[in-house]
């Protein structure tokens, strides 16, 4: 479903530093699959996660994502390429001026979704996360957590096929972090496929998915369902 063939990604091509985000990435993904990209700060998560999304090119190399091969994606069919997935970022943050419901209201806006779907998917997707409770409450009534739970519902409210999360579980306390990474086993449960870029090794290790550790902008190594850094 995801495959990226020696991807390489340089910042500046023109400058001395050879800023490398990713350099010579083949990577594969099935559908379904539960995913951790681990490693320190700088190893090049965040730039692998945004080639995948195409809100970054590579410099070389080849990303195909359902079928799609993203170098022939003209802007104009970005925003539909963009439907497959559910980003949960705090960049995009919540309109602190609108209710929960709202705020996931206006993404399925977007996509034109009749009222009647609207009004039954948003309590399902709240119920998921387990805040069906906070519907009509306005974001600064939200702990941290919830307001990370709000962010989690408005990526899976449009049902998409991927998820994808970069450093989801940051500046949350363990308990609300393990919660947090419960509710993702439970989307991936329904079929979704779950990328998510961590360096919470602790967590990675007690979930038993696959672990792809990067170093350097390189795979170092990649393993199923196995522990933490081992390397292949
Ligand atoms: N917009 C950018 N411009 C230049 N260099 C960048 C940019 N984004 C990331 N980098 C560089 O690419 C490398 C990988 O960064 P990143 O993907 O953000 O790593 P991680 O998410 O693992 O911390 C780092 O050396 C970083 O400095
Ligand atoms: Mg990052």
């Amino acid at each position: 479903m995801i495959h990226l063939e020696k991807v390489t990604k340089q910042y500046d091509n023109n400058s001395y530093t050879d800023e490398f985000g990713v350099k010579n990435i083949t990577l594969e993904i099935d559908s379904g699959e539960f995913v951790f990209f681990v490693g320190k700060s700088g190893a090049g998560k965040s730039t692998l996660l945004k080639l995948i999304t195409k809100d970054i090119n590579p410099t070389s190399g080849d990303i195909c994502v359902s079928n799609l091969l993203l170098s022939q994606l003209g802007q104009k069919q970005l925003p539909y390429y963009r439907r497959i997935f559910g980003i949960i970022t705090k960049e995009i943050g919540l309109l602190e001026n609108k209710t929960v419901y709202e705020n996931l209201e206006l993404v399925m806006r977007v996509t034109q979704q009749p009222t009647k779907t609207i009004k039954e998917k948003i309590p399902k997707a709240l119920g998921l996360v387990g805040i069906k409770q906070k519907m009509y409450v306005y974001p600064s009534e939200l702990s941290e957590g919830e307001r990370f739970k709000v962010l989690m519902a408005r990526a899976v409210v449009n049902n998409p096929l991927i998820v994808v999360a970069d450093e989801p579980t940051a500046n949350l306390d363990y308990e609300t972090a393990w919660d947090i990474m419960n509710i993702f086993n439970d989307i991936n449960k329904l079929g979704t496929t779950v990328l998510i870029a961590t360096h919470a090794t602790q967590l990675v290790t007690v979930m038993k998915k696959r672990v792809i550790t990067i170093r350097d902008g390189r795979i170092l190594s990649d393993v199923t369902k196995g522990k933490y850094g081992r390397v292949l």
